[in-house]
This record gives structure tokens, sequence and C-alpha cells, in this order.
């Protein structure tokens, strides 16, 4: 009897490790395969100063925070005060660090970017990296207040008009760094339209967010090449798969398909695998700090990044021809040249 109840229990413990604990032990090297790397670099940037657009949330309020906590002046640009300054109260009191302000920064309007540009060109003394981590993806054809389409207008153009407007100050404090959040997306498309580069003719909301990124990495790169000699480098990354507010255009044109409580079923079982596969903002912040921080890069420009290390980009992420194109048409339409 006693034997047959060790049998039972045995089996039932058994079921028990199948179910339950063979997952648990996997779990752990899934997760930290997903995490990629993180930045291992002790720096202080204590005396240096940072700008990072779009950190009132997700990964650039990580990486804001990080700055802050390595004795950074640290400049979050956001389009909503209020949010901001939420965000540095809680990263103030986080870091200890005081030296966190706010700085109202609309991407989707020169007008913004330029009177944004003017105040830190006028107000602070130097700028030592400047993060444009900024973006918006899947949006429908909105188009920004200078009648740029969204996707292109904010992610790209937005912050083509910012980092030249800022690259006086930012030589002058060489070394110096400028860090561009793109994604891996922009590998799924085979380049940017030239002949239709607002999406006049045609849009789509996935495709269009696929060329800013792949504008984000073109951009990076040329503006590597301008900078040679200058102590200032440049490069672009992708953060990894993160599930945070990015998601929100995407998600209404689904809720828009399927209706509120299917969409509501996709967006649990979404998020569930990105909490598995993905990475936490914490970790998505990792690469962005790298770029910005660590000593092994700091000569390193003109390069892709992800997971903390320079990675192979597509063929049209390196097609220096159509950066140097891009770099020409993006200057005509922020206003830099006639
Ligand atoms: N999450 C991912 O899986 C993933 C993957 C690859 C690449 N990325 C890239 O990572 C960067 C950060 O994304 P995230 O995931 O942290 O997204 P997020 O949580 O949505 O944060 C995006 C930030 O950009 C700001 N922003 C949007 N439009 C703006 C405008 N017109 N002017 C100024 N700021 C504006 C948002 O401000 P509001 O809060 O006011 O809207 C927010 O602060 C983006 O460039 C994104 O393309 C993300
Ligand atoms: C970067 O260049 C400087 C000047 O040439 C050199 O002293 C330094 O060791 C280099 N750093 C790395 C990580 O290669």
């Amino acid at each position: 009897m006693a034997r047959l109840a060790r049998l039972g229990a045995t089996l039932v413990l058994a079921a028990g490790i199948k179910r339950w604990i063979a997952p648990a032990v996997l779990y752990v090297p899934v997760r930290r395969w997903a995490a990629g790397g993180a930045c291992e670099s002790q720096a202080r940037m204590d005396g240096k100063t940072v700008i990072i657009t779009g950190a009132n949330t997700g990964i650039g309020k990580v990486t804001a925070r990080d700055m802050a906590e390595r004795g950074a002046r640290v400049i979050l640009a956001c389009r909503s005060l209020e949010k901001a300054e939420e965000a540095a109260k809680e990263i103030r009191s986080h870091s200890g660090n005081k030296n966190v302000v706010v700085q109202k920064l609309d991407l989707a309007s020169l007008a913004s970017v330029r009177q944004f540009a003017k105040a830190v060109n006028d107000a602070e003394p130097r700028l030592d990296v400047l993060i444009n981590n900024a973006g918006v993806m899947s949006c429908p054809r909105w188009e920004t207040e200078d009648g740029f389409e969204m996707q292109f207008g904010v992610n790209h153009l937005g912050h083509f008009l910012l980092t030249n407007l800022l690259l006086d100050k930012i030589k002058k404090s060489a070394p110096s760094r400028v860090v561009t959040v793109s994604s891996l997306a922009h590998a799924f498309t085979n380049g940017i339209d030239f002949d239709d580069i607002n999406y006049e003719k045609d849009h789509s909301p996935e495709e269009s967010y696929r060329r800013s990124k792949l504008a984000n990495v073109l951009f990076s790169r040329e503006l590597a090449r301008r900078l040679e000699g200058t102590g200032v480098t440049s490069n672009s990354l992708h953060p990894g798969v993160i599930y945070t507010e990015l998601v929100r255009h995407r998600q209404e044109r689904i809720r828009g398909v399927v209706g509120e409580q299917l969409s509501r079923v996709a967006n649990k079982i979404i998020e569930g695998f990105v909490g598995i596969f993905g990475k936490t903002c914490e970790e998505g912040a990792q690469t962005t700090i790298c770029c910005a921080v660590a000593e092994e890069w700091e000569n390193t420009t003109g390069l892709y990044f992800s997971d903390c290390v320079p990675k192979e980009t597509s063929a049209a992420g390196m097609d220096d021809e159509a950066a140097a194109r891009l770099w020409d048409v993006s200057e005509k339409m922020v206003g830099l040249k006639s």
C-alpha cells in the first residue's frame, strides 16, 4: 500500500515537473537570451550634458534615468511638458540627481524644433550626447504641421533638423556622440521611394514606419561621414522588441478591424509573448546607453548596433548614394537649403 502511495506521489511529482518545472528551467536561458547584453560600462557623465528626445516614457525614460544616475545634466525633450515633468520628477528622486530638466520639443513641427534648438544653443554651455529616441509607429497618413507624412516627419525629418541645428554645440563639446534609435524594421524595406517621399501616391502605415527607420540608419551613416575628424561619433541602433506605448496606433488599427474584445485578447497574447521573448524597457535601453557612454565605442562611428555590439545592416542600410541623396532632399524639406 505504502509502495503504491509512493509510486502515485512520484507520478504526480513527475507530471508536475513536466508541466511546470521544465518550462520554468527553460525560462531562465530564454529570458537571458532575449535580454541581449547589458551595458557594462561604469563611465561617469558628471559635467556632461545629454539630450534625449521622447524621454517621458518607454526606453527613452529608462535611458534618461541611466544618464542621470551617471551624473549627467539631462534634458528631456518632449512634446508634453506635463508628462515630461512627471518623468523628470521620478528620475530626480530615483537617481538623486537634481540636474534633470524638461524642454518642450514637438518633432512634428519645424517651428518647435527651431525653438527648442535655439533655447539649447542660447542656454547650454555644452552638449556631449544627443539621443534621437522619439518615435511614432504605424499611424494613419497623418501630416505634421508642415505637411510631411507623420512617421517620416517625426522619426526622420524632425531629428534631422534638430541634429543639424545643434551640431555646432556638439562639435565644440567633442569628444561627443549622436545616437539615433532606429529599428530592425529598417531591414524589411527595399529603400526610400524618392519619387513619393511624402507618400502622396501610396501610403501604408507599416511600410512608412520601416522606411522612416531606414532613414534613421542612412542619416546616422551620412552624418558620421560628414563628421569625420571632428571627434563627434554618430551611430544608429535597434533596441530590441519591447512592449511600449509605441504600439498604440497599430492597436487602434487592429481594434478597427476585429473589434474591441478580440483586439483586447490579441493584445494580451502579444504582451505575453513579448514578455517572454522580447525585452523589458531596462533591457531595451542598454544598446542606446552603450552607444552613448561606453569607452570601448568612443571612436566607433557610422555603424548600426544591436544588443550592445555593431551589427550588419541591410543592403539598403549601406547604400551611401541613397544616404547622400536623402540628406540633400531632407535639407530642402526642412528649409536648411533652398
Ligand atoms: N518598442 C519597440 O519594440 C521598438 C523596437 C524598435 C525600435 N524602437 C524605437 O525606439 C524608440 C522609442 O520607442 P518606445 O518603444 O520607447 O516608444 P514609446 O514608449 O511610444 O515612446 C516614444 C516617445 O516618442 C515621443 N514622441 C512621439 N511623437 C513625438 C513628437 N511629435 N515629438 C516629440 N516626441 C514625440 C512620445 O511622446 P508622447 O508620450 O507624448 O507620445 C514618447 O515619449 C522609437 O524611435 C522606436 O521607433 C522601438
Ligand atoms: C580612441 O582614440 C584615442 C585617440 O586616438 C585613443 O587614445 C583611444 O585609445 C581610442 N579608444 C579606443 C577604445 O580605441
